[in-house]
């Protein structure tokens, strides 16, 4: 058992602390914010993660996680300090290492013992060395001090789970005595280590996620080849996947991936492949594919119905994957704009994301629409004349073929996931479109 602290209690700082306690650490999260310390020492959870709350409550009970805002202690006698504060994208598409380098410093000023600084936040190539330099400049004490990379690979929604049981722990060390150390933390949770060095381990983030987003991105460029040449890109991905050289795993097309990560992670390794001089074409192409596939769904729906005008329009999921209330780059956030411009009479619904929405937009009118929120899919569709779908969660999923056709005014439904079967939903008399998919003729 070793005594971690946890600089930041976002997604990534918060879930690694809860799940070094399961495993047995005695951890101290760090947070600037007082309100959210108090909450999170209640068992209270400031994000929407399946079985956080329960873990948070469990190993609270058991004395292993604690809270605070009084850095200096928690620091002053880490074995390690895991960071996970953000690197929010710059507007030249940087990232900005702002908070990694506050606390790098605090944590310099306040250790008292040997200790490693581990990095899980996502930063560019090279920000561990830069991290190291710094914290070895501001240290008080005599003591040793080292820092490692140990990327997070956990995607929202499912973050506990991809954590304790993460198909592969990445360490990068510069030391044998670092490796040890990370190894010995993470022999609790029972998963393969790959151990490489520091510059190696924050390649291994990027590169990751950014080919995820290229998997995406060529699928949604293969999926408007498709609606060209009269392909079905469903039946294309399911003869793709059996080859298990390109597997089943992101291979839905669909109207583009949002979040904090992809299109974050993207920028980054693009912007800094051009400070060494070099074009990264993957990532140039895929970020322009996604950006042009967002308002795919708004394109559909404006050259089907010329006009929005005092049209009833349905919105079905605003956040940017189920199973979150995150609306970070959600696709829905790029269409709602246009639609209330050109004055469509919204009503939105989203099981858990209305309330940040709601951030960008009160209800009542804007431009020259409106927007109103409920309580469910069906008060959405009711005398609609068109449904635009965003986001594929189980309540919106659980509406049939033939509630569109019973609920609404004309049943006219633009799927940005491809939720429904094309036949089916012809079948039950609903003008059904989808992304990479043919239009069929209602019988
Ligand atoms: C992602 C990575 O999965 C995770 O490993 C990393 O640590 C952080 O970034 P996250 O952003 O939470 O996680 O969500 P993810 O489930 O990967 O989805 C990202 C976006 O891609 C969503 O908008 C989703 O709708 C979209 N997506 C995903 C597709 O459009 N098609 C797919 O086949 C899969």
């Amino acid at each position: 058992m070793k005594n971690l602290a946890v600089a930041g209690t976002g997604y990534v700082g918060l879930v690694t602390g809860v799940c070094m306690a399961e495993n047995g650490h005695n951890v101290t999260c760090v947070d600037i914010d007082e309100q959210k310390v108090k909450t999170m020492r209640d068992g209270i959870s400031p994000i929407y993660e399946v079985g956080l709350e329960e873990l948070m409550r469990k190993n609270i009970e058991a004395g292993r996680l604690h809270f605070t805002m009084d850095y200096s202690s928690a620091y002053k006698e880490a074995d390690a300090v895991f960071i996970g504060v953000g690197t929010p994208e710059k507007e030249d598409g940087s990232a900005n290492l702002q908070y990694v380098e506050t606390v790098a410093k605090q944590i310099a000023e306040s250790v008292a013992k040997d200790c490693l600084i581990v990095i899980k936040s996502t930063v560019p190539i090279g920000t561990n060395d830069k991290i190291a330099e710094l914290i070895n400049k501001s240290l008080v004490n005599d003591v040793k001090v080292e820092v490692a990379s140990n990327p997070e690979f956990l995607a929202q929604g499912s973050a506990v789970k991809d954590t304790l049981e993460a198909a592969r722990i990445v360490i990068g060390t510069e030391s044998e005595w670092a490796e040890n150390l990370l190894t010995e933390i993470y022999a609790p949770f029972n998963l393969p280590i790959v151990s490489v060095n520091r510059r190696s381990a924050e390649m291994v983030k990027y590169a990751s996620n950014d080919f995820l987003a290229l998997k995406i991105s060529y699928m949604n460029d293969i999926a408007n080849l498709c609606e060209l040449v009269g392909a079905d890109i469903q039946d294309v991905a399911e003869g793709m996947s059996y080859d298990d050289r390109i597997g089943s795993k992101f291979l839905n097309a669909g109207i583009g991936y949002g979040g904090s990560c992809f299109p974050k992670d993207t920028s980054a390794l693009e912007y800094l492949a051009r400070q060494y001089g070099y074009d990264l074409r993957t990532m140039q192409a895929t970020i322009k594919i996604n950006s042009e596939q967002k308002l795919k769904l708004y394109e559909k729906a404006k050259q089907r119905l010329e006009t929005f005008e005092g049209i009833k329009v349905a919105v079905l999921g605003l956040t940017f994957k189920p199973g979150t209330d995150d609306l970070r780059e959600a696709p829905s956030l790029a269409n709602v704009p246009l639609l209330l411009e050109q004055g469509a009479d919204i009503y939105a619904y989203d099981p858990i994301g209305v309330d940040n929405f709601k951030q960008f937009y009160s209800e009542g009118s804007h431009g020259q629409g409106n927007i109103t929120y409920v309580d469910s899919p069906e008060d959405a569709l009711k005398g609609a004349a068109a449904c635009l779908i965003f986001t594929e969660w189980g309540e919106i999923k659980a509406v049939t073929p033939n509630q569109y056709k019973d609920l609404m005014q004309t049943p006219l439904v633009f799927d940005g996931r491809n939720i429904y079967n094309v036949q089916e939903m012809a079948d039950n008399g609903v003008e059904y479109h989808s992304i990479g998919r043919p239009v069929k003729n209602i019988n």
